[in-house]
């Protein structure tokens, strides 16, 4: 093996941040490295730099043993590297050819080839298992097919070391499988690939060797083989974390959530929810398993009053609250931590101590006579950011400033601090760190065990198995099965899942 890519001593400074410290590493050629680090470690910054996005403050750069000079993504690409950014960078009115095409020109040719290029996108695609169809609009792919272009337009620029930052994030679990087959391809091709990500589950499957990162520095590079997610998870967060959440049986009591036969449907008017059935008591966890987009929005939102209701009935401690508004429930005791914290959950431009108080900010002792009582606002925010270990500056700071995991501490915070009696949980841990994710999941146990009623929604499957009592799996707007979590197995629940086995059983 030979280093592709050499990075020494890399420096970048923000202003005031170190986002890359004095950072040193090696890629092996044909290897698939990972960087693992939690959000804010460096990551980005540091492959931004090898792509000439960002100019680094110190530090040089070898590509096959040559120093380069690397300023421009232009320069990148002229010696073989290509990126795959988080937020992908393509024109939705254009086809997927003429997205590829775009920006490759060269003086010798003066006008777009766009057959040629269908027949080369073709052969790549079909080349590395990518299936593309090079005439498709943009706009009318999926997610995971859009990944699927920028990944292609890398290999049609002669990338033979391809970067991905976070590909992960934005794929279901099958698609994830896919892009992973992909990946093996390019390096059995000779390509020499660099997987950032923040899940370990995913180095531990993919990657050749890892560096871990954090807080800006390289804390160590490992053989994938020779480590594991404990050793991983330590060293990336620089503490021991426990992936055993826990938790003793549930002691459930009342039923607090009814629901029966509810209907309703998607924005497009499609029925989106069948006749669903389920009851929630005090003390348990309800984990509602399935692949994204099998009505798990449309069921939340027509429970908590977001979304009509087509038929059916939602019942609440007992009292009816079918298509009541969200504030006659908020009210009624329902903590929700939603699907899009940075859309439904926090109030952006707003201060964090504002956002803590979001729907209480009306009553005692927050507004008294129609005035709002700042005084009682802030100390109150201040119990909760120490509390809940909001990691921020001040607590006057925007909401949209603080990091992922702490925005949804924010949330966390206000939602559990009420003490609801049915908290509704939607992918609570969608985008943290391991460390964030740990808490979020103590938190959950803890409000179980106070006697809150919960109902869990996430598309991580170990999630699901981890904090659930019992679980109902959602499939095309029903539900396939309604298992307790020591009868579950995972085989069973994928089955369910993909909508090929069904059990039979009551509520
Ligand atoms: N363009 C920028 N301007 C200012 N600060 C930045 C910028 N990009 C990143 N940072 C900061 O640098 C640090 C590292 O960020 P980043 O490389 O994005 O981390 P990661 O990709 O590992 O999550 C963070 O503290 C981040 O806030
Ligand atoms: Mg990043």
């Amino acid at each position: 093996m030979s280093a592709i890519v050499k990075m020494v001593n890399i420096v970048k400074r923000f202003p005031g941040v170190l986002a890359n410290d004095q950072i040193n590493l090696q890629i092996e050629t044909g290897e698939i490295h990972a960087l693992l680090g939690e959000n804010g470690a460096g990551k980005t910054t540091l492959m931004n730099i090898l792509y000439g996005l960002h100019s680094a403050d110190a530090g040089q750069i070898y590509l096959k043993g040559r120093e380069v000079k690397i300023n421009s993504p232009r320069k990148a690409i002229d010696q073989g590297i290509g990126m795959v950014h988080q937020h992908f960078m393509l024109i939705p009115a254009l086809t997927v050819a003429e997205n590829i095409v775009l920006g490759t020109r060269v003086e010798r040719e003066p006008f777009l080839d766009l057959p040629g290029a269908a027949k080369k996108i073709r052969a790549l695609s079909q080349q590395y298992g990518l299936d593309l169809d090079p005439v498709a609009k943009v706009w009318h792919l999926s997610v995971g097919q859009q990944q699927r272009v920028e990944i292609v337009k890398a290999l049609y620029r002669g990338a033979d070391i391809l970067i991905l930052d976070e590909p992960t994030a934005v794929l279901t679990p099958q698609e994830t499988d896919e892009l992973f087959a992909v990946l093996r391809r390019l390096k059995d091709e000779g390509h020499t690939v660099i997987f950032i990500s923040h899940k370990l589950n995913e180095v531990m499957q993919i990657s050749d060797r890892v560096t871990v990162l954090r807080q800006g520095r390289v804390i160590k590079t490992l053989n994938t083989p020779e480590t594991d997610k404990t050793e991983l998870a330590r060293l990336m967060v620089g503490r021991e974390i426990s992936f055993v959440v826990d938790k003793t049986p549930a002691q459930t009591r009342q039923a607090v959530l009814e629901v029966k036969g509810l209907s309703a449907r998607d924005n497009r008017q499609l029925e989106a929810i069948k006749s669903i059935s389920l009851t929630l008591k005090a003390g348990e966890i309800l984990g509602l398993a399935g692949v994204d987009g099998n009505g798990q929005s449309e069921l939340i939102e027509s429970i908590t009053g977001l979304r009509k209701a087509s038929s059916g009935q939602v019942f609440l401690q007992g009292k009816p609250i079918t298509n009541q508004p969200p504030r006659f429930l908020f009210e009624m005791g329902l903590g929700f931590i939603p699907e899009d914290r940075n859309r439904q959950g926090l109030v952006r431009d707003m201060p964090i101590t504002e956002n803590l108080v979001l729907q209480r900010f009306y009553r005692p002792p927050f507004a008294r006579f129609g005035f709002l009582n700042y005084r009682a606002i802030r100390e109150y925010a201040a119990e909760l950011i120490k509390k809940y270990d909001i990691r921020t500056p001040s607590p006057m700071v925007p909401a949209r400033n603080l990091s992922g995991g702490n925005q949804q501490k924010v949330v966390l915070a206000r939602e559990m601090d009420r003490q609801p009696s049915l908290l509704i949980a939607m992918h609570p841990t969608r985008g943290l760190d391991v460390g964030a994710a740990e808490y979020v999941h103590k938190r959950i146990v803890e409000e179980r065990d106070r006697g809150c009623a919960i109902l869990l929604v996430s598309t991580e499957l170990e999630e699901i198995l981890a904090l659930s009592d019992r679980i109902a799996v959602l499939y095309e707007g029903q539900i396939m099965g309604l298992l307790d979590r020591n009868q579950a197995s995972i085989e069973d629940l994928g089955l369910m899942m993909a909508g090929s086995k069904r059990l039979e059983t009551g509520s």
